[in-house]
């Protein structure tokens, strides 16, 4: 990326529209803009925008800059990502990039024509939405209150009953690899093992493009018109894009490129299930609505989440069945051990979003929002509910059905608060439980997450346990090559002077004199304590250790993929070429490996 281009980009910007996606601004000046600050929490606006020199400035928090800086700051994105993403939002064609090998290029030129067929497919289904054909498809949309308005908003279409229609549009524009890696089509396997015709994946369904945060769609989501096939076999609501090189389902949120504005002036963000609910919430006026799609929440949207609510609050409104209780639940596990302040809506009448706004207007719904629970607050109120009444027994089962949460939470003030609200709203007078839910606030435990997020300490668990097995065991030779192969894998971990030590040495005969210093002392006991437990775990320990191995990798990689941004970042402004095409070149090799990891 030369600097002449990123000149180029500077000059043609038009700062007030970029940042204007980002933070609300209102004219202050002949050439001035301000608004909320996005780097600071505040309540009135000292952050000011200057349109004819191109900079900005917060009289509050004093930070500074140009339109790349204010991209690499919010977007936590390197200075030739932000000049990319600039040019990109201006319309301003990117140079040709190099590439470092001809399968790099083969995937960028692949990715430029999938997003290219998304939007045929795209413009395809709108107009389709319009053809004499659709009648009965504008007509449910109509039954559902969703307006032209709406329909032109979020470019929903329709998708033929119609096999072929689609492909024979497309086909004079894209070559057949394209047209099959798009997933906008499907073919069967023939009797000589080749591939048949392709023939569309959607049809006779309501389209509704999925987008990522540019806004340009790469896949969709479609449902169907009626519940049944023509043979009378009933058939999925909503049909999904696969998976592929564009969309990977736990890496999006639905609605993100058009809220993500909203998200980051108000504060916070309205977390919903389904993408009719989405829309209808948004339409109504609540702009900061993302919606999860139905699939289960992952570590992934938690960060995208917050990468635009450096305050970290969300407030989820799921279906009231209990299939959207228990995903509010896993979603809200999840961001409650990321340090998100989470808050939970229940519709009065077991309705979505959707029908609930259709049904009692938008008054009611934003009552509703602003008289969401603390997570906290719902968990004891299910408690209660699940186990009702005053018996010993009851309180011990709401209890017992509170205490992994309290154990999850990650900041221990709020584990004291939980605990103590807890005791009170169940009317806990004995010793034991109240001892019980002291502990339990005491001590953070890691959770059941899976390995791909960052679990150090359930990971140094395991470590240590496979330390503590006798010389020549198989799972402690694992882990003693390992930690001298790669020791930078070890860094930062709080045990890593006791994984050290244990590592290196033979065992003393008190396998406590091992611990090099008094924290380390305790956790060793407490490991040696848990691996006495048979019920534990079942997993076989070089399986456990293999996980664990492959979970610090993980960490390293994402570390020093971290590290490699802010490295290019500046190689880049010090114009160092060498040093950017190294740096470049080895995030790349990191950007795959973590892809496969
Ligand atoms: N979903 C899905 N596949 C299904 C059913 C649901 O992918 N067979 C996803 C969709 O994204 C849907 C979300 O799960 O929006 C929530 O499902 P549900 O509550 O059943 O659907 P609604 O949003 O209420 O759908 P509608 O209002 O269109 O009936
Ligand atoms: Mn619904």
């Amino acid at each position: 990326m030369s600097d002449n281009f990123a000149q180029l980009v500077k000059q043609q910007a038009d700062i007030v529209r970029i940042i204007g996606d980002y933070v609300k601004l209102r004219k202050s000046g002949a050439q001035n803009y301000s608004g909320l600050c996005p780097f600071h929490k505040e309540k009135t606006g000292s952050f000011s925008v200057n349109a004819t020199h191109g900079y900005f400035y917060c009289f509050g928090c004093h930070e500074k800059g140009d339109v790349f800086t204010f991209i690499m700051k919010l977007e936590s994105i390197s200075f030739p990502e932000a000049v990319r993403a600039v040019a990109t939002k201006c319309g301003i064609p990117l140079p040709k990039r190099e590439f470092n090998s001809p399968e790099e290029a083969r995937e960028a030129g692949q990715r430029r024509q999938l997003l290219d067929i998304h939007e045929a497919a795209t413009q395809y289904f709108e107009a389709a939405l319009k053809a004499p054909e659709a009648a009965r498809a504008r007509e449910y949309l109509t039954g559902r209150g969703v307006t032209p308005d709406t329909i032109a908003k979020f470019r929903i279409g329709y998708a033929p009953d119609d096999f072929n229609h689609m492909r024979n549009a497309l086909k004079p524009h894209f070559s057949e690899d394209i047209l099959r890696t798009s997933g906008l089509f499907k073919s069967k396997e023939q009797a000589d093992g080749n591939q048949g015709q392709l023939y569309a994946l959607f049809r006779k369904r309501i389209t509704f493009p999925i987008c990522n945060e540019q806004g340009k769609t790469i896949a969709f989501t479609a449902r169907a018109l009626d519940s049944q096939d023509e043979k009378g076999r009933d058939i999925a609501k909503y049909l999904n894009s696969p998976e592929g090189p564009l969309y990977s389902k736990g890496q999006v949120l639905f609605n993100l490129d058009k809220a993500k504005a909203d998200i980051r002036s108000l504060g916070f963000a309205l977390l919903v299930e389904g993408q009719m609910d989405c829309i209808s919430v948004y339409m109504a006026g609540i702009k900061n609505v993302v919606a999860t799609s139905g699939t289960a929440f992952t570590e992934m949207q938690v960060r995208l989440l917050s990468r635009f609510t450096p305050n970290k609050q969300v407030i989820l409104n799921f279906d009231p069945d209990t299939a959207g209780k228990n995903a509010a639940e896993k979603a809200s596990t999840l961001l409650t051990e990321e340090d998100f302040e989470v808050r939970i809506v229940t519709l009065e009448g077991g309705l979505d979003p959707d029908r609930f706004i259709r049904e009692q207007g938008i008054q009611a719904y934003t009552a509703a929002i602003r008289g969401a629970k603390r997570y906290m607050d719902y968990l004891i109120d299910r408690a209660r509910e699940e186990f009702p009444g005053r018996t010993s027994d009851a309180k011990v089962k709401a209890l017992n059905f509170l205490l992994p949460h309290i154990r999850r939470i990650p900041n221990r003030i709020q584990r004291d608060e939980f605990a103590a609200d807890a005791a009170q709203k169940l009317g806990i007078d004995s010793a034991i439980l109240r001892q019980e839910l002291k502990q339990a606030a005491a001590q953070r435990v890691e959770s059941v997450r899976s390995h791909t997020q960052d679990p150090a300490s359930e990971t140094e668990r395991v470590l240590l346990r496979a330390l503590v097995l006798p010389e020549g065991d198989p799972a402690r030779t694992l882990v003693v090559e390992q930690f001298i192969q790669h020791p930078e894998w070890y860094d930062g971990l709080p045990s890593s002077p006791l994984l050290e030590s244990l590592a290196n040495g033979p065992a003393p005969p008190n396998l406590l004199d091992a611990a090099p210093d008094q924290q380390s002392r305790a956790l060793l006991a407490r490991t040696l304590h848990e691996a006495e437990d048979p019920s534990s775990t079942t997993q076989p320990m070089t399986e456990q250790v293999e996980n664990a191995l492959h979970t610090l990798e993980h960490r390293q990689l994402e570390r020093r993929q971290r590290e490699l941004r802010t490295l290019i970042a500046e190689a880049d402004r010090r114009n160092d070429h060498e040093m950017l095409t190294r740096l470049t070149s080895e995030k790349l090799q990191i950007d795959r490996k973590l892809r496969l990891h």
